[in-house]
């Protein structure tokens, strides 16, 4: 697949087939991440392949964290009732995928190893577009790090960036509008 196609289609998916995805398929999309530039090239990040009941806690924490800021069952709007459903179950994705970096106590090498990561991450959901599959990069399930630094078994000295449902897509998502399409305002150019 193109690159400006695969950046351009790329979308969040939400709702995923049960089926799971292959190993080689997985790896080659991880190894696409690894591919990623990073600061004094340390290469830190870290990914964790969750699959079948592994998923469990991170799954029904995502739920909880969602269900304490809504109305109760019956009092819920359709949309809520939805993205309540995606977190719970994070729309049935067969893997979730989380992606650490070592912790930093100096803020400047901590912000460098955060973007490497994220550089790695952005490989992977695109890549994983290209083979097919879905993905949704999340920080809101950090609302509750701690069930997921258990479900892990993180040491201290590894900080969790993100995480992402994998699994090929059960839905078709419409592009969102840029906020600036013709780029006059965010881009300044110096000349
Ligand atoms: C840093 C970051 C954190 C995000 N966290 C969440 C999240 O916790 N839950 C969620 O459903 N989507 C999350 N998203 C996905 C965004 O909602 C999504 O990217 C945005 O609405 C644009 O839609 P698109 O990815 O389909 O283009 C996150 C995206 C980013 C980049």
């Amino acid at each position: 697949m193109d690159l400006y196609q695969a950046i351009r289609e790329r979308r969040s998916i939400r709702k995923y087939k049960p089926e799971p995805v292959p190993k080689d398929v997985i790896l080659k999309v991880l190894e696409a991440a690894n591919w990623a530039p990073s600061g004094m090239n340390l290469q830190q990040w870290k990914f964790y392949v969750l699959s079948g009941g592994k998923r469990d806690p991170i799954t029904a924490s995502y739920g909880r964290l969602t269900e304490k800021n809504y109305p109760p069952a019956g009092e819920r709007t359709e949309q809520q009732e939805a993205f309540l459903e995606w977190a719970k179950t994070y729309g049935g994705a067969p893997h979730i995928i989380v992606a650490t970096m070592p912790r930093d106590e100096n803020p400047r090498r901590s912000k460098m190893h955060l973007e490497s990561v994220a550089a790695a991450f952005q490989n992977l959901l695109l890549a994983a577009h290209a083979e097919g599959l879905g993905t949704c990069w999340m920080t809101g399930p950090l609302g509750d790090e701690a069930a997921i630094r258990e479900a892990l078994k993180l040491a201290a000295d590894e900080e969790i960036v993100a995480l992402t449902p994998l699994g090929y897509p059960d839905e078709l998502v419409p592009e969102k509008p840029r906020q600036d399409p013709e780029l006059k305002e965010k881009v300044v150019w110096l000349e």
